[in-house]
C-alpha cells in the first residue's frame, strides 16, 4: 500500500463528474487499499477517488475507527428527514462549515470485491456517506454549507 498526495479545493479534477468503474479488478482493489491508508494517515473519515485524482466513482469511509466502507459505483436509493452539522474536508483543510444533511439514507452499490452491497445509515454515517457521495459529482461541501469557518488543525473528513 501507499500513500497518495490529497488533490486540495481550486484544482478543477474536484470538479468533475466522476465516471463508472468498468470492473473491480486488482488495480481498484490497490487504489481502494491506498485510499483508506491515506484517509487514514490524513486522520479523515472519508475520501474519495478525485480526491487522489482519480475521476471514478469510488470512495472509502471509516465513520467510526475500525468500521471501514468500499463503495464502487454507489447509488443513494432513498433519502429522508434532515439534520444539520459541521464538516471538514481533507481537501479544505483548516475549514469547516454546517451542512443540512439526510438524517437517513439507504445506499448501495459493489464493495471492494465487486460484490453487490446496499446499506442504511442515519446520523453522522449518513453525513459521511453524502460528503462523499457528492465528491463524485463535483460537488464540496463547501457548496453546501451556510458559512464556512476556519478551524484549528483536527480530523476533517
Ligand atoms: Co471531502
Amino acid at each position: 500500500m501507499a500513500l497518495r498526495n490529497i488533490v486540495l479545493e481550486g484544482d478543477p479534477i474536484l470538479r468533475k463528474r466522476c465516471r463508472a468503474v468498468d470492473q473491480v479488478d486488482d488495480r481498484i482493489r490497490m487504489i481502494l487499499d491506498d485510499m483508506v491508508e491515506t484517509m487514514r494517515e490524513a486522520g479523515g473519515v472519508g475520501l474519495a477517488a478525485p480526491q487522489v485524482g482519480m475521476m471514478r466513482r469510488m470512495f472509502v469511509a471509516e465513520p467510526e475507527e475500525g468500521r471501514v466502507y468500499c463503495f464502487v459505483n454507489p447509488e443513494i436509493i432513498e433519502m429522508e428527514g434532515s439534520q444539520l452539522g459541521d464538516e471538514g474536508c481533507l481537501s479544505v483543510p483548516g475549514y469547516q462549515g454546517k451542512v443540512e444533511r439526510p438524517e437517513r439514507i439507504r445506499i448501495k452499490g459493489l464493495d471492494r470485491e465487486g460484490k453487490e452491497q446496499e446499506y442504511e445509515f442515519r446520523d453522522w454515517d449518513a453525513r459521511v456517506m453524502c460528503h462523499e457521495f457528492d465528491h463524485l459529482e463535483g460537488i464540496l461541501y463547501t457548496d453546501k454549507a451556510g458559512q464556512v469557518y476556519e478551524v484549528t488543525a483536527e480530523g476533517d473528513e
